[in-house]
């Protein structure tokens, strides 16, 4: 069967058929997939099959496997390659994952440390009876509508991304000594598309510098609501495999009933340190 790629929407993600990610995949086909995910930012596959160690290999098209940043003891079990997103309690009710329920802010995934990873995959593996949809933001479009004077204020800057695994909310600028942070340009120039995405959201942004605490509040203010758009929801069905560049895009979740079950495994792919957008001529 040939590959087939369908556009979700008109600004982002595409449902790939004819690929099953739990067989070695051809070197043409390695490459059809990547130019795919390039352009789309986000690639769907339904009706996957895959026990841990073929998700393990399910992103070798796009490079390395990287370990999972969260500390074990966050996160139920000690795979380092592949978590659990689940709100399921164990039998002596001790949770089996992390990150179980309630709604995330729209946020790129590991930006608060040196090199964050340059793919996240989800895979559905039980699922509620309603809620719990992954919202996803184009990130190039988010830049591609900043007014002229945000986008000249913003290029060249860079933010202080950091995150807490112990609490949701986003902790302050100057309580930083024992939690995971790191400053990355505001725009980053996506090294493969040459494209510029910018690089902020409100769960982990908790500065942009060169300026001091109530202006960096007033400008991340004015910017938060260009990257929290929604160009792409994910309605899960079992079995569904979704793929996505944590350089150009933001993801967020929907809430979903507290007392139904609900099991993703992800994993996420190396990436290197960011490339900053270089400012625009004149
Ligand atoms: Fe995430």
């Amino acid at each position: 069967m040939s590959v087939e790629i369908i556009p979700c929407s008109e600004t982002m993600a595409a449902e790939v058929r004819g690929v099953d990610l739990a067989q070695p995949i051809d070197t043409a086909t390695a490459q059809t997939l990547l130019d795919a995910w390039h352009e789309f930012v986000l690639l769907l596959f339904r009706n996957q099959e895959m026990d841990n160690q073929q998700l393990k290999s399910s992103a070798a098209w796009i490079g390395e496997t990287s370990q999972i940043a969260m500390p074990v003891d966050r996160r139920g079990d000690d795979d380092v390659e592949i978590q659990k997103v689940s709100n399921i309690l164990d039998e002596a009710g001790k949770p089996i994952g992390a990150l179980g329920d309630g709604e995330m802010w729209f946020h790129h995934d590991n930006s608060f440390t040196p090199a964050p990873d340059k793919a996240t995959w989800l895979y559905a593996v039980e699922l509620p009876s309603s809620g719990g949809n992954t919202m996803f933001g184009n990130c190039y479009e988010a830049y591609e509508a900043l007014p002229a004077d945000l986008k000249q204020e913003v290029e060249g800057r860079r933010v202080l991304q950091v995150y807490d695994f112990t609490v949701r909310e986003k902790p302050a600028r100057d309580e930083l000594d024992n939690i995971p942070h790191c400053w990355q340009p505001a725009v980053v120039q996506h090294p493969v598309t040459g494209r510029k995405a910018l690089y902020l959201d409100r769960l982990m942004t908790a500065a942009i510098d060169g300026c001091d605490k109530s202006e960096s509040d007033d400008l991340l203010a004015q910017l938060f609501p260009y990257i929290e758009r929604v160009d792409y929801e994910h309605e899960w069905q079992l079995g569904d495999y979704v793929i996505w560049d944590n350089r150009c895009s933001v993801h967020a979740r929907r809430n979903f009933p507290a007392d139904e079950r609900r099991l993703l495994k992800r994993g996420k792919v190396e990436g290197d340190r960011l490339l900053a957008a270089k400012a625009a001529a004149g």
